[in-house]
């Protein structure tokens, strides 16, 4: 099968480029579904789900259901083909993990989604190694903040066609196997995670795009390469813009996003006084089934 994202093959990426803009979605509205019980779609329900990640790579469940916990979230990952959970040494037992302000726990205290503080745009897992990449997440909304802890969300497929229709040079340096480096990161007791040098985007077994990125500008260190460092730029302006394509959104309790890692952020939030922000997150080695795109 031709690729769109082989960059010998401008013919088969225009198929997909005008494909991808007719059916991608420009509305954060469109982006919602209402679902009943996310342990048990319907086929109705499942099908509205599976075409906007068909179409954007991500989509938004709105669930009326209120007792919550890491099962549900693992048994409506299996609706859709998501059963190889990353482990984190931080995650509970069933690899989930509860995204919650940590005064108490110094060890999580010292990663930043366990804190009230803003989150700059990112891939989840851009610093795990090759055979660890995060491909699908569910994000599921428990209790939202007293204020603030919005998320942009922007998918990755489209990032790709901006950068490529502006330059394919952009595309090439972003894909070359050294074009970004996360270092080491160390504690007390030595290297706690090795640096990982690797591309921003790669194409998966399956023909479908991958891409790894953070907006951090500490602990990251972009290939001194002035058409790299070019492209970096073009992402991060492209990124603070204000296109239809940056959905805007606040997941309130029994909502979530199930998407293929797209590019996302966080703002900064207060709790509640009665009741702190939770979200449970779980991360897949695949993708969503079915959402190959081409
Ligand atoms: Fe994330």
């Amino acid at each position: 099968m031709q690729n769109p994202f082989d960059l010998d093959n401008p013919a088969a990426y225009l198929r997909w480029r005008d494909r991808k803009l007719a059916r991608a979605i420009t509305d954060t509205s469109d982006l919602i579904v209402e679902i009943k019980d996310p342990r048990a779609l319907t086929t109705t329900e499942h099908a509205a789900l599976l075409d906007r990640c068909q179409r954007s790579n991500m989509v938004i469940y709105a669930s009326r259901s209120e007792e919550v916990d890491e099962e549900t979230v693992r048994l409506f990952g299996l609706q859709f083909g998501l059963k190889s959970l990353d482990a984190n040494w931080l995650a509970g037992e069933q690899g989930i993990t509860r995204i919650t302000v940590c005064a108490e726990d110094g060890q999580r205290q010292a990663y930043i989604p366990y804190t009230d503080r803003a989150i700059k745009w990112h891939t989840d897992g851009y610093y795990n190694p090759p055979e660890r990449q995060i491909r699908g997440f569910v994000l599921h909304c428990v209790q939202s903040a007293g204020q603030g802890g919005e998320n942009r969300l922007m998918d990755h497929e489209i990032v790709y066609l901006m950068m490529r229709d502006s330059n394919v040079d952009f595309i090439r340096a972003l894909s070359a196997p050294d074009a970004m480096t996360i270092p080491e990161r160390t504690d007390e007791q030595g290297v706690a995670r090795a640096a990982q040098t690797g591309p921003v985007f790669s194409v998966n077994a399956d023909g479908t795009l991958h891409m790894r990125y953070t907006a951090r500008t500490r602990s990251i260190e972009w290939k001194q390469d002035a058409t790299t460092l070019a492209a970096v730029t073009f992402l991060e302006k492209l990124l603070a813009s204000d296109i239809p394509h940056i959905y805007r959104t606040r997941l309130e309790p029994g909502m979530g996003l199930l998407c293929n890692n797209v590019l996302h952020d966080r703002a900064a939030f207060v709790d509640d006084v009665a009741a702190q922000r939770l979200l449970f997150r779980a991360r897949y080695h695949e993708r969503i089934a079915e959402t190959a795109s081409s």
